[in-house]
């Protein structure tokens, strides 16, 4: 198989982040800030040397800032809920992901205002257009570092320094950077990341970068394994927003990942194969490279074919992994101006080598020829 469907997760995983999983459910799988005796002790700390590693990747101030969910979606639930109240105004961009759409959407209910600003044909939202966007009222702008599905960069950077000039505060969507782009804490206020795609962790892995000092409603309830005799939720960081027992074999295996994209050079590696998937994909006839694909993600618009028939033959005859259709993404193919036609995305990571792209740009034009 030629796995092209990196941007849904990396596949496969290294054999450093398999091991730690394993070696957690064989020989420490305590439960992690529950009780005291050694097995629990030492799931704790692998927790916590998952935190620090985390907090050092993203230059955070402290292993604290770091909070785990079991994903990006989880992790943006818990940013825009812990922070919006009612009369709120929140600016997202016209490329976001369902995670961010629906989570904020679902504020109107509690009386705040969603307000929409449209990315230009490329997917590229401008950092003056939502800065203007702000009002008195507004309280959080949520942005997509990097499209799903055309692999576009945001400026995310700029839009956090002049965000926080005004008193707003951001939350980056960082599941298709994290990993493969810089991202550290000067992208974001709030950063959510996705533990099982750029970062090489195992599914169930999601992490909420918050930013020291900023205060958030929880998003559930329940045992913290500290000040039990309290009917609240604690206030510290990061037990306050990590209820309930948390994935430790799981988030093992997402430190190794974490050491693993810093140690082989994985947003290198990234880019290289995402600039020669583009020169690939250039010289097929019969398809259109839409969006900038500043990652290794591509979205094709193909001219006279189905793109999930087309995604259903490349792995049926070819063995060849892509994803086809709207990519959780409606808002971003209302955008790019493919919400009838979908597109067929391929997704490079780590592990593909030249040929396989190579094979896969053949694959397409043969299918598309016919
Ligand atoms: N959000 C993931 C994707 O783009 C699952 O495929």
């Amino acid at each position: 198989m030629i796995y092209l469907d990196n941007a849904a997760t990396t596949f496969p995983k290294p054999q450093s982040v398999i091991d730690a999983v394993c070696d957690c459910m064989k020989n420490y799988g305590g439960n992690a800030g529950r009780g005291g005796h050694y097995l629990a002790r030492k799931s704790f700390e692998k927790v916590y040397e998952c935190r620090e590693v985390m907090a050092d990747f993203i230059k955070a101030d402290s292993p604290e800032q770091i909070i785990f969910t079991k994903n990006t979606t989880e992790a943006i639930n818990l940013a825009v809920k812990g922070i919006i109240k009612s009369g709120d105004e929140i600016i997202i961009s016209s490329m976001e992901h369902n995670s961010v759409l629906r989570s904020c959407i679902s504020m109107e209910k509690r009386g705040a205002k969603v307000k929409i600003v449209r990315a230009n044909h490329e997917g590229c939202v401008s950092a003056d257009d939502v800065i203007s966007a702000i009002t008195a009222q507004t309280r959080l702008i949520c942005i997509i570092h990097a499209s799903n599905v055309v692999g576009t960069v945001n400026p995310v950077r700029e839009i956090c320094k002049r965000a926080r000039e005004k008193n707003v505060l951001t939350l980056v969507d960082a599941a298709q950077s994290g990993g493969i782009l810089p991202v550290d804490t000067s992208c974001g206020d709030l950063i959510a990341f996705a533990g099982h795609k750029g970062l090489y962790g195992p599914f169930g892995t999601g992490v909420l970068y918050i930013r020291k000092g900023l205060k958030l409603d929880t998003l559930i309830e329940g045992g913290t394994g500290s000040l039990s005799e309290s009917a609240f939720m604690p206030e510290s960081l990061p037990e306050r927003f990590e209820a309930g027992t948390v994935n430790t074999c799981a988030i093992a295996g997402l430190c190794e990942g974490i050491k693993f994209v810093v140690n082989e050079g994985v947003a290198e590696r990234e880019a290289e194969l995402g600039a020669f998937f583009k020169e690939q994909l250039s010289t097929v006839k019969g398809i259109k490279l839409l969006g900038k694909s500043d990652t290794a993600v591509m979205g094709v618009l193909l001219k006279n074919h189905d793109c999930v028939e087309v995604a259903e033959r490349l792995d049926a005859e070819y063995n060849i992994a892509t994803r086809a259709g709207l990519h959780c993404c409606p808002m971003a193919h209302r955008t790019l101006g493919t919400i009838s036609s979908g597109l067929l995305r391929f997704s490079a990571g780590y592990f593909n080598t030249k040929d396989e792209i190579t094979t896969a740009a053949k694959a397409l034009e043969n299918i598309i020829s016919e």
